[in-house]
């Protein structure tokens, strides 16, 4: 199907007219029906006796399947987790590596998706290959000719958190399965902007905290986890995670069997009544964009942004190697010192991470935030 643009959607947010915010990959800001949605969840915890047994279980069902639904996998393959860090330590307790093997991971990745391995790496005796920026082909190539009979894990995103540099996960899956490498990648900075097929790409684990492009909460995240690892080890045990935790006055009858599927890797208190209600509110409004529609949506209005900094001597990278909720502009030399906060002043927010000015919009932008975004930045350069 043809993606469709989206008409703004800045109705929806709780954004001033004269803001002009370019930071989703900071943190997204929430829909005025998710935070009313958190604020119900929180008046019902005032009055606890109208919160059931079955409310632990049902919420928490329709995220999992929501999420699936935005990933192509089922509900059975997602597990609910706090952080991006909790989903990497649960595949980095569970995938092989012995001595001598390679893990393999992006120049400049974000952390969360490094120090396991780097941990992982000391303790086994095994070395962490880091592949560097550089080359005008992307990162695809370079990535496929790292991995080899002695990779043991390759972690990923789906685009680089910094500038949107694309990986094309299809073909590093594919390349992964030659070898038998596993994949482990950290779609924090894509899912929910950026279509992602588990199914085609076939990871064994895939992360993603939602409270960027997934437009939820802090604090709560998914792991999608293949059938194959669906008997591997939690990162901790707690109750709700084991069979028959429904029946309340039971669980004292201590069991060694878990819930079906990826339910085993959910944390401690994953029910979270507030967070999950949130959640799910915000991905039945993601799921009816559509996420083709959203990136094509981002992929238009970024274009618009490079175009018009260009003017300026700001240069963007390649539009077919970076994902279209992403830019990364240059500058002629070092980023000016103190720009993001000057941009501030003005009520424009974005990031400078590393070399580049990273804007990255959503449906709420319009055409005004653009321009108060040029205006701005030709006067502090
Ligand atoms: C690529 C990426 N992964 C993960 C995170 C967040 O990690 P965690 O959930 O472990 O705090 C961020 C936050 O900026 C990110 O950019």
């Amino acid at each position: 199907m043809i993606p469709t643009v989206i008409p703004c959607q800045r109705h929806l947010f709780d954004i001033p007219e004269d803001i002009a915010y370019f930071n989703c990959a900071y943190m997204s800001p929430l829909m005025h029906k998710v935070v009313a949605a958190g604020e119900e969840a929180v008046k019902r915890k005032a009055r606890p006796w109208q919160i059931t047994p079955p409310d632990f279980f049902s919420t928490p069902e329709q995220a999992r399947a929501l999420f699936a639904r935005l990933i192509n996998a089922r509900a059975d393959d997602i597990a609910i987790i706090p952080s991006c860090s909790y989903g990497t330590a649960t595949a980095a307790l569970n995938l092989p590596v012995s001595k001598g093997q390679d893990l393999v991971v992006l120049q400049d990745q974000f952390p969360s998706n490094v120090y396991h391995w780097r941990e992982l790496a000391a303790e086994r005796e095994a070395q962490v290959v880091t592949i560097p920026r550089g080359g005008n082909d992307g990162w695809t190539p370079r990535i496929l000719e790292a991995i080899n009979a002695d990779t043991a894990v390759v972690a990923l995103p789906h685009c680089h958190w910094t500038d949107g540099s694309l990986i094309d996960l299809e073909a590093v899956g594919r390349r992964c399965r030659e070898v038998g490498a596993g994949l482990v990648l950290d779609l924090t900075q894509s899912i929910g902007a950026l279509p992602f097929d588990a199914a085609a790409v076939q990871p064994d684990f895939a992360v993603a905290a939602g409270y960027k492009w997934m437009m939820g909460p802090y604090s709560l995240g998914f792991l999608y986890v293949a059938p194959q690892h669906h008997d591997g080890r939690p990162l901790e045990h707690n109750w709700i995670a084991r069979r028959d935790s429904k029946d309340f006055a039971g669980l004292v009858d201590y069991k060694t069997e878990f819930q079906p599927g990826a339910r085993r890797f959910d944390m401690g208190e994953g029910a979270n009544f507030t967070s999950m209600t949130m959640a799910v509110t915000a991905l039945k409004q993601l799921l009816e964009w559509g996420v083709a529609n959203t990136q094509a949506t981002l992929a238009a209005m970024t274009a618009k942004i490079a175009e018009r900094a260009a003017p300026l001597g700001l240069s963007a990278s390649d539009a077919s190697q970076r994902a279209g909720h992403f830019l990364g502009l240059g500058f002629p030399g070092d980023v000016p010192n103190g720009l993001p906060e000057r941009l501030g002043q003005e009520n424009v927010f974005v990031s400078v991470r590393g070399q580049s000015m990273r804007v990255t919009p959503h449906l709420f932008n319009n055409d005004a935030d653009i321009d108060r975004l040029i205006t701005v930045l030709g006067a502090s350069l």
